[in-house]
């Protein structure tokens, strides 16, 4: 099958590899008849590059149909029409029972110390081969895929892979009270789409970006939106239209792309340049200053408030400003999203009425062949690229 591949620093090609097969009874194969490509991707494609393998398979938020099926999947049919979100979860562990599938006990990658296996995601993350591909390996297939109506487009659907589950997350663990505000920082998929969930559930949201079509798309539906280019000083901007108190809760949506300070940048290409032991070294200990989105939520929220976390950061040696927030009695929640946890609560939205506007989320569709030029335009974010949506 032909597959988009991960070849090294910004370098991915679409190339044939062996077709899937079912290696565990709790396997199926699916048909990928659509698959998104992600902020996270973009990790991947630079910054976490020590952690890849040239010839890894990319991609974590596919659907398509059901091929074939494990003697131990009972639920699922050659046929049936499914979602398959990013993480791997066996739906039965002490973790999965909690509603934490990204922690789940049977898939977690214990030699490098990290949660759930995920797809497409690098050897940190379990190195499983990804949905941007023709055919996909669904490993705990009696548990993880999400069986959807026939007759919408898949763009109806797609998002339950990630974009939506991650954006309704960010919005709980941002524990919102009536009628307060909340800040969204990163107008990306997962940020626009988190202003929209906040939206409907009645808050106020003001949101914070430095790219003109993304702050106009958020703006077009009554966000109040802050382009960063344009204040010296964030947080007084965000105080001053919310009587000098702060939001309720800042959502971090950029994580470590943030943009930010030069020297920032300059970490960054070293580290994806680096030789792989050192870059993986200095990746996950000497930290990275691409913070400002966060130090700018800390900064900017109400004493007392939330601040929810749903960019992906990495380094552990990250300078936190621990009296601020000490001081300002912040609380933090972050933390990969738990797809199924979240599906009843949105599946009763992705009806005709549309509300959270899903089928014309995508701003690009693209054949497999040329994903590597959307990796390029995205990552660039040229020609209006939000969200990529490859059709194998
Ligand atoms: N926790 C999860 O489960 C999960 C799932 C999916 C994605 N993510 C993460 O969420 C983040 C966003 O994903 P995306 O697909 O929307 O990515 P994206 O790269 O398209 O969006 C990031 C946005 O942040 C903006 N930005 C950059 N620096 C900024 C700054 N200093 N202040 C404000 N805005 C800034 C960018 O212009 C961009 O619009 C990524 O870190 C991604 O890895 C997490
Ligand atoms: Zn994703
Ligand atoms: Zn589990």
């Amino acid at each position: 099958m032909r597959a988009a591949t991960w070849q090294g620093v910004r370098d991915v090609r679409i190339e044939d590899v062996d077709d899937p097969k079912i290696e565990e009874p709790t396997d199926a194969i699916i048909k990928v008849t659509s698959s998104g490509l992600c902020g996270s991707d973009l990790h991947l494609y630079e910054v976490l590059s020590p952690f890849m393998t040239p010839g890894d398979v990319l991609g974590h938020e596919p659907m398509g149909i059901v091929q074939e099926v494990g003697s131990a999947v009972t639920d699922l049919a050659v046929g049936d029409r499914v979602v398959v979100p990013f993480q791997i979860a066996c739906g039965t562990c002490y973790m999965c029972d909690h509603g934490l599938q990204t922690q789940c006990e049977t898939t977690q990658i214990r030699d490098e110390g990290t949660g759930a296996a995920l797809f497409g995601f690098s050897k940190l993350y379990g190195a499983v081969a990804g949905g941007q591909a023709e055919y996909l390996r669904v490993p705990q297939a009696q548990y993880g895929p999400i069986k959807v109506p026939d007759g919408p487009s898949d763009d109806r659907f797609l998002f339950l892979s990630d974009v939506l589950p991650t954006a309704w997350q960010s919005v709980e663990y941002a524990d919102i009270p009536d009628g307060g505000t909340v800040v969204v920082m990163g107008l990306g998929p997962i940020g626009e789409m988190a202003t929209r969930i906040a939206q409907h559930r009645g808050h106020r949201v003001i949101a914070v970006d430095l790219v003109s079509d993304r702050l106009e798309r958020a703006r077009s539906h009554g966000v109040e939106v802050l382009d960063w280019n344009e204040f010296d000083d964030l947080t007084g901007a965000v105080q001053e239209l919310t009587g000098g108190r702060g939001p309720d809760a800042v959502i971090d949506a950029v994580g470590m792309e943030a943009s930010g300070s030069p020297t920032a940048e300059m970490a960054h290409k070293v580290i994806g340049l680096l030789p792989r032991k050192v870059g993986e070294t200095m990746m996950k200990n000497a930290g990275l200053d691409h913070l400002s989105a966060l130090h700018a939520s800390i900064d900017m929220v109400r004493r007392g408030g939330t601040i929810s976390l749903i960019g992906v950061y990495g380094g552990a040696a990250d300078p936190m400003p621990m009296l601020t927030m000490f001081d300002k009695q912040v609380r933090l929640h972050m933390g990969q999203a738990n797809v199924k946890r979240w599906v009843d609560d949105i599946m009763p939205l992705l009806t005709d009425d549309d509300p959270l506007g899903v089928d014309a989320f995508a701003s690009h569709h693209v054949a497999l062949e040329d994903l590597p030029a959307a990796y390029d335009t995205f990552q660039k974010k040229e020609d209006g690229a939000f969200k990529y949506v490859v059709k194998p």
